[in-house]
């Protein structure tokens, strides 16, 4: 097992791509801290030693008590998976019909949330002398998707964030990457019906590989850049979306 002995925090980790990923990272042996907003507890109690915190990950304070209390009770923090954010709930509209209040709320937690995330644990991870940061992105940004401009724009940044952050911590052997899922079957986007109709069969019409993507579609590109087969690689973005998009 590449990962034994290993400390993972999964961001959002109570269901969907965050729980695949936490699951596939667990199947190599990392101890799992599921952060999330809902039922941290209750996933966590789904992992060996498994630890649940509940976090809003667009809260400065959650975020530091998440990782304060890792450290207390795991010891280290090894790798940092920011996959909580914020997307089927939000509505579908023209651009200029995004109200400010909601375009300020996906950037706190789509992409400020990173920032917090990031600053609370890289320096354990500096003292140690290394790390593995995943950030979860999303296949829009590339393909220019309409009408949901202010998720689009925050996964963009993400991308961006990963490259900046790449270069300023590599030095310290902590290694920043990037995966941007296509339109996947998770629960959040479950339990939007219009939204799994309007997506669900265009997006599998634009793939070379004609099926429905799940969450665990992106547990190995996830796993490999937590691990130690990914030790010279860094502000990569890995786009999994069954051949949508080539970049
Ligand atoms: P989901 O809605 O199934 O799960 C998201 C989890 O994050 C939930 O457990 C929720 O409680 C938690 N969460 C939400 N806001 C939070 C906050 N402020 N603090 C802490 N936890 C919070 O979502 P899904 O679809 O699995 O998405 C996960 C990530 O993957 C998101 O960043 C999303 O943008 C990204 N993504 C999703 C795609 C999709 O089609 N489902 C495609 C590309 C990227």
């Amino acid at each position: 097992m590449k990962l034994e002995g290993k400390v993972a925090v999964v961001t959002g980790a109570s269901q969907g791509i965050g729980h695949a990923i936490a699951t596939g990272l667990a199947a190599e042996g990392a101890r799992i801290v599921v952060a999330d907003l809902q039922r941290a507890e209750e996933a966590a109690a789904g992992f060996p030693d498994g630890v649940g915190l509940t976090v809003d990950v667009s809260s400065e304070e959650d975020v530091e008590r998440m990782a304060a209390a890792t450290v207390e009770r795991c010891g280290r923090i090894d790798i940092l998976v920011n996959n909580a954010g914020l997307y089927a709930s939000l509505a579908m509209r023209p651009f200029d019909q995004i109200p400010l209040e909601e375009w300020r709320r996906v950037m706190d937690v789509n992409v400020a949330s990173m920032f917090l995330a990031c600053r609370a644990v890289v320096p354990g991870m500096r003292e140690r002398g290394g790390g593995k940061i995943v950030n979860i992105s999303s296949g829009t940004p590339f393909r220019g998707v309409p009408f949901l401009l202010h998720y689009v724009t925050s996964k963009g940044a993400i991308v961006a964030f990963t490259r900046a952050l790449a270069k300023e911590l590599g030095t310290y052997g902590i290694l920043v990457n990037c995966v941007a899922p296509g339109f996947t079957m998770s629960a959040g986007v479950e339990a939007h019906p219009e939204v799994v109709e309007k997506l669900r069969d265009v997006s599998v019409a634009a793939r070379t590989i004609q099926r429905d993507q799940v969450p665990e579609d992106v547990v190995g590109a996830t796993v490999f850049l937590s691990g130690p087969d990914s030790d010279f690689v860094t502000g990569q973005t890995i786009v999994i979306d069954g051949g949508q998009y080539f970049h």
